[in-house]
């Protein structure tokens, strides 16, 4: 087998290269040739300094995915690192890409670290359930502020190269050609006394943390995540403990925390969401040209739509009804771009040449050269069937049709065209130039270019794509529909919005599905439910609360009033609410009874992996693991808790409950 790390000496400084494609992870066979490679530079007296540096697009970029959960194989990773922290020589990091997890571990365990300006750092252990395992809780903090290691290892989030320059994570940074930099800094290293060790020096500025504030926070922000409490406790292990102590502490954190049972859930929705939109990447079929993309409809979606596309590098041409409406839309645009450098998420260059590649008009004519064009327009059938047609008049015969409906069926959009093949369904989900979920509807008719365009698409803006039949609501809205008509009927049952919305934040929820419906509006559903009235089964069961809520005008936040009333400027129960409900109860004749929140819990599981089965035997979604991505990343499923049909596989405690709330 090629060895996945070199050694190579140069004027006296050794320069160890791992190359272990694609993401240089530190798997066993490269933890194990690393090792070996520095007890034999230790014994070369020859050598003055070495630099570790890794070919291909990143450094270290963390551990071998493969390994994780799994008993360690020897050497570990604080071996290798005691081996370079004892060396006799200054070793130096040289950093391009991702130092990420173990990666950055291996980093501060070297002497200095010098790195490219675009390079990237961060201890993201937290978001697989861990925290870090080989000093990076230790070490960290001994070289940065302590309130700067709190952010980067209880938030998991990388920072960039100026920023840790400037926290004194990397000594130093360079723009081009960052071996022979390195090479120049080691050269400088191999004159001076070797600094001490990380270990052998203070924590900085602990004491200016407030921990018991940031625990709070953490505690509020993790909705029931264990490993940013945890590893905000194994920060301040530092200000009780030795740092050798402290390290063999952490150790055990680390192992004890990789294998519980909430890292198991976030490893399973990390290697799900790796899988999802797979059977996708096998279509041999040239995608359409995304240079530059048509949306049709400039409202939330279509605007949030041709922001994410802008933001991608696309040229984006958006057809509205008239002058007033493109102008309106443009508005949309410029302010969603805004809200984007304002949030850190582009930096303002970015965003004003997004703008410049911006087109708003009332002309059709105008999207003729796009490859893709997405629909965007009002949920109604008749509306989005003049607007296929005319599209599949005007555009050439390979530029691809897609439409970004909630519910509609994808089929009888198709049929307007002369060609079904080149129509697929596109559902973003709102905010879409935030949110990473996308799914790519294939319709009856739905051809390979079609789906793999809607593939490439995926990934050049960088979204996480789940592939779906035709259905009502298709994966997630179908999901979403039924437990929310659940949660009404629990209403009538005897349950309150607050208590439901309550037991679904303690779950893990960002927010309950009343508050939800509050925030997006009551409208979209409400008129849903009027378009399907007719089809409706009479003899199944069906809550008119929403109904009438809308019908008193209470659409949500916009109305100020929905579930809760908003008037006074914050969230409040509203007595207006629970008479209806109350109404409601009565003249259905209900025997009303209460819930615990667990019951609660139980039933809108229930519900969710009830339809999912349903999904998967219908053929609609190809795995279980599609359906939980799906809640997971579009409907604010709590993460460490794996998905819907991950706990119905996983928790027989769960399992249990389901079926006693059923009977
Ligand atoms: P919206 O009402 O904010 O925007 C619709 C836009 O389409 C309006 O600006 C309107 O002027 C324009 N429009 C209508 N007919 C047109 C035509 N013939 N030609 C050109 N423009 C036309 O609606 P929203 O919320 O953006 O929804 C659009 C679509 O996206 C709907 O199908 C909806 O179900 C779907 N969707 C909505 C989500 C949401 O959270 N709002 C989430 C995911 C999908």
């Amino acid at each position: 087998m090629a060895s996945l790390v070199g050694c190579e000496l140069r004027d006296g400084i050794a320069i160890v290269t791992i190359d272990a494609p694609p993401v240089n992870a530190l798997g066993q066979s490269v933890r194990a040739e690393l090792l070996a490679h520095i007890q034999e530079i230790e014994g070369r007296a020859d050598i003055r300094a070495a630099v570790l540096r890794c070919a291909g697009r990143t450094f270290v970029a963390g551990a071998d995915i493969n390994e994780l959960g799994k008993p360690p194989l020897s050497p570990v990773l604080p071996e290798v690192l005691e081996a370079i922290e004892a060396a006799r020589i200054p070793w130096l990091a040289a950093i391009h890409g991702t130092a990420l997890g173990g990666g950055l571990e291996l980093a501060l365990a070297c002497t200095t670290r010098i790195a490219d300006n675009k390079a990237k750092f961060g201890l993201p252990e937290v978001t697989l359930g861990m925290i870090p395992g080989a000093g990076g809780t230790v070490r960290l903090p001994r070289l940065i502020p302590m309130s700067e290691a709190v952010e980067i290892v209880t938030g998991g989030k990388p920072v960039t190269a100026p920023h840790a320059l400037a926290i004194g994570l990397v000594d130093r940074l360079c723009e081009t050609d960052l071996l022979s930099a390195a090479i120049a800094f080691a050269t400088e290293l191999a004159g001076e006394l070797k600094p001490a060790s990380l270990l052998d020096r203070p924590c900085r500025g602990a004491e200016e943390v407030d921990w018991q504030g940031k625990a709070v926070a953490i505690r509020a922000k993790a909705r029931g995540a264990e490993a940013p409490m945890e590893a905000l406790d194994a920060l301040k292990e530092n200000l009780e403990l030795p740092a050798r102590e402290a390290l063999k502490k952490e150790r055990q954190r680390f192992l004890r925390m990789a294998a519980s049972e909430q890292a198991a859930a976030l490893r399973y929705a990390f290697f799900s969401e790796r899988n999802a939109g797979r059977s996708l990447t096998s279509i041999d079929s040239v995608p359409a040209d995304l240079w530059r993309i048509g949306v049709v409809g400039g409202g939330t979606m279509g605007a949030g739509i041709a922001t994410a596309l802008l933001l991608s590098g696309s040229e984006v041409r958006l057809l509205e009804r008239d002058t007033a409406a493109a102008e309106a839309a443009t508005a949309r645009v410029k302010d969603m771009l805004d809200a984007s450098v304002a949030r850190g998420a582009v930096s303002r260059d970015a965003a004003g040449n997004a703008i410049d590649r911006f087109f708003a008009s009332p002309d059709e004519a105008e999207l003729i050269s796009c490859g893709l064009v997405i629909e965007a327009v009002f949920e109604d059938m008749d509306v989005k069937r003049g607007v296929f047609a005319r599209l599949d008049a005007i555009m050439p015969k390979d530029a691809v049709l897609a439409t970004n409906t909630s519910y509609l069926d994808v089929n009888v959009l198709a049929e307007t065209t002369i060609n079904p093949a080149r129509v697929l369904g596109l559902h973003f989900f709102a905010p879409a130039h935030v949110m990473k979920l996308l799914e790519i509807v294939r319709g009856r008719d739905t051809g390979g270019r079609a789906l793999s365009t809607g593939a490439a698409l995926a990934k050049r803006l960088k979204k996480t794509s789940v592939v779906s039949g035709v259905c009502h609501g298709f994966i997630g809205n179908r999901i979403m529909a039924a437990y929310r008509r659940d949660c009404e009927f629990m209403l009538l049952a005897g349950a309150l919005p607050a208590q439901i919305d309550a037991a679904m934040r303690d779950f893990g929820f960002a927010m309950g599905i009343f508050e939800v419906q509050d925030l997006s509006g009551l409208d979209i559903a409400w008129a849903q439910r009027k378009n399907t009235a007719s089809a409706r089964d009479a003899s199944l069961p069906y809550s008119r609360i929403a109904d009438m809520l809308c019908e008193g005008g209470r659409l949500g936040r916009k109305t100020n009033k929905g579930w809760y009333d908003y008037s006074s400027g914050k969230k409040t129960d509203d007595p207006e609410v629970t008479r209806i409900i109350e109404e409601e109860r009565t003249s259905a004749g209900v025997t009303v009874h209460t819930f615990t929140d667990e019951q609660i819990m139980n039933r809108i599981l229930g519900v969710m992996q009830r339809e999912g089965q349903a999904l998967l035997s219908e053929g609609i979604a190809e795995s279980a693991s599609d359906i939980d991505v799906v809640m997971l990343t579009g409907y604010g499923f709590p993460r460490h808790r794996g998905g819907p049909m991950y706990l119905a596989s996983h928790s027989t405690d769960r399992a249990e409950g389901h079926q006693a709330a059923r009977d």
